[in-house]
């Protein structure tokens, strides 16, 4: 999309409205509160971990949630804009081979009750490989379940619309009590494909190498 109509589209978004009004870093806070309404994805107390957390929309939204005795951990490539006594973030490439590692470091070894990821690729306009590079972050991303979520935990992931999408939900499906996908309102932008994979009760890990193998 050209810059210009990017720039009047989000001047003319409700969600940035909202965002701005109520003090949320990004217009992402309400998919996730959209999300919290329909399937109660993160609990009181607890440790949720966020990909591809800025500016912190969403990780101020979850800090909310999970109250005084939880804590959100929110990581990206860039400095999130995001503070408050139970929030931490890290500036962390998620696809380098030492980000499951930095992550349980900062969480001092606990493993997370929810990972959460909003992380997306930068758009070139070439539909299939944008769809493709996102697909490689949602992988990337049950990579870093394997090794950070504790069992029984959630997860959302972000993702676009595509075939091969679909070749990876079945194995997703058996690895979780329950499985949904979900298009947020704040999703249903002109020209977007984005939909949110949730997943309830982890049941069995590791998921990652499963879905590589669906894949081939
Ligand atoms: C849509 S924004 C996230 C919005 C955020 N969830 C919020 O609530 O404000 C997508 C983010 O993914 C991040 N990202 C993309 N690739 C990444 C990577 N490899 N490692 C870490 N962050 C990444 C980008 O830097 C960008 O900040």
């Amino acid at each position: 999309m050209a810059r210009g109509r990017w720039l009047s589209e989000r001047r003319a978004d409700p969600w940035v409205k909202r965002a701005k009004r109520e003090g949320y870093p990004s217009r992402a806070a309400y998919k996730l509160k959209h999300i919290q309404e329909l399937y109660s994805l993160i609990g009181l107390g607890d440790i949720v971990v966020e990909l591809g957390a800025a500016p912190g929309g969403m990780l101020k939204a979850a800090s909310e949630i999970v109250g005084e005795e939880g804590l959100v951990l929110g990581v990206d490539v860039k400095p999130i804009r995001c503070s408050g006594p139970n929030i931490r973030t890290l500036v962390l490439d998620i696809m380098s081979p030492t980000a499951p590692e930095a992550i349980l470091r900062e969480l001092e070894y606990v493993k997370c009750d929810v990972l959460i990821s909003d992380a997306s690729v930068n758009l070139t306009g070439v539909v299939e490989m944008d769809t493709l590079r996102q697909l490689e972050l949602v992988l990337r991303c049950c990579e870093i379940a394997d090794m950070v979520l504790k069992d029984g935990g959630n997860i959302m992931f972000k993702a676009f619309e595509c075939p091969e999408l679909q070749l990876i939900e079945r194995p997703l499906r058996r690895h979780f009590k329950q499985f949904k996908r979900v298009i947020t309102p704040p999703s249903l932008r002109k020209h977007s494909s984005e939909i949110f994979l949730i997943g309830l009760g982890r049941e069995r890990a590791p998921i990652a190498p499963l879905l590589r193998e669906a894949l081939q």
